[in-house]
């Protein structure tokens, strides 16, 4: 594990649920946390540097990994959580405009292969190991869903980038996760039920114990406690 004051998280795309939620957590573990996302002036998020990043323009992912580094030090964990969903008309999925499937590609999943180019290239520079990668996921990789014609060609090749970043680098170097929270029989969750805090916990974990496969489904109890499906 890095020294405590290397210990910085980067989160790309976050907002007021998953994203808030994952660095009040990793903030009173005490890492450093920076936030990425368009709207910084939206993020009143105490001890988080907030950074201008437009996942769809690779030049601000560059840019804000530069400030983070400058700012706090090399991201040793970096999660990626932006992700776009275009619904398409009544049962005809190839009815969305080409133009929105192409956006919604490059931010499901063309902006994570950016963060993990420079991730990877800084830790190594900065020797920095583990370095944690955990891309958001959820089951449409998995499971086909006619609604998610958008983001579910995005969260597979996100998956595939997991899969392939566990099988080619040492885990001792590079940790990558492809995290869903799941219902209890293993399929998508209700927008309404995606709980930030759950997914701190499970990040949490994931930084600090790992996990020895990059496919990463867990569940949320009522009471609100995690476990891995
Ligand atoms: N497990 C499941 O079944 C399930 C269900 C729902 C969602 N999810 C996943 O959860 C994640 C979202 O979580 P959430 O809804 O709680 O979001 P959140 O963390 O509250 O916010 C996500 C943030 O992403 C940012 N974003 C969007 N487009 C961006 C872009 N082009 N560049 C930079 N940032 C961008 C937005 O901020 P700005 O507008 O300021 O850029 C937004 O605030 C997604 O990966 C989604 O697929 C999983």
């Amino acid at each position: 594990m890095a020294p405590l004051e290397q210990k910085v998280l980067f989160i790309l795309g976050g907002g007021p649920r998953i994203g808030h939620s994952v660095a009040k957590k990793f903030l009173s573990q005490g890492y450093k946390v920076a936030i990425g996302r368009r709207n910084i002036e939206k993020m009143d998020l105490d001890g988080v540097l907030p950074v201008y990043v437009d996942v769809t323009k690779p030049e601000t992912i560059e840019e804000a990994f530069r400030k983070v580094e400058s700012r706090l030090g090399v991201p040793n964990a970096v999660v990626y959580n932006a992700a776009a969903l275009t619904f398409p008309p009544e049962k005809d999925p190839f009815g969305v405009e080409p133009a929105a499937f192409t956006r919604d590609l490059t931010i499901n999943v063309g902006g994570a292969y950016t963060a993990l180019h420079h991730a990877t290239r800084l830790a190594r520079l900065h020797n920095i190991s583990p370095l944690i990668f955990i891309a958001t996921g959820n089951v449409t990789p998995f499971k086909v869903n006619p609604l998610a014609v958008t983001l579910g060609p995005g969260k597979s090749a996100l998956a595939h980038l997991m899969s392939l970043g566990s099988t080619v680098y040492d885990a001792k170097e590079f940790r990558f996760y492809f995290a869903s929270q799941v219902t209890e029989t293993g399929g998508p969750v209700p927008y309404p039920q995606v709980s930030g805090e759950a997914h701190g916990e499970v990040y949490w974990k994931l930084a600090n114990e790992g996990r020895n496969h990059w496919d990463v489904r867990f569940t949320v109890a009522p009471d609100g406690s995690t476990g891995f499906a």
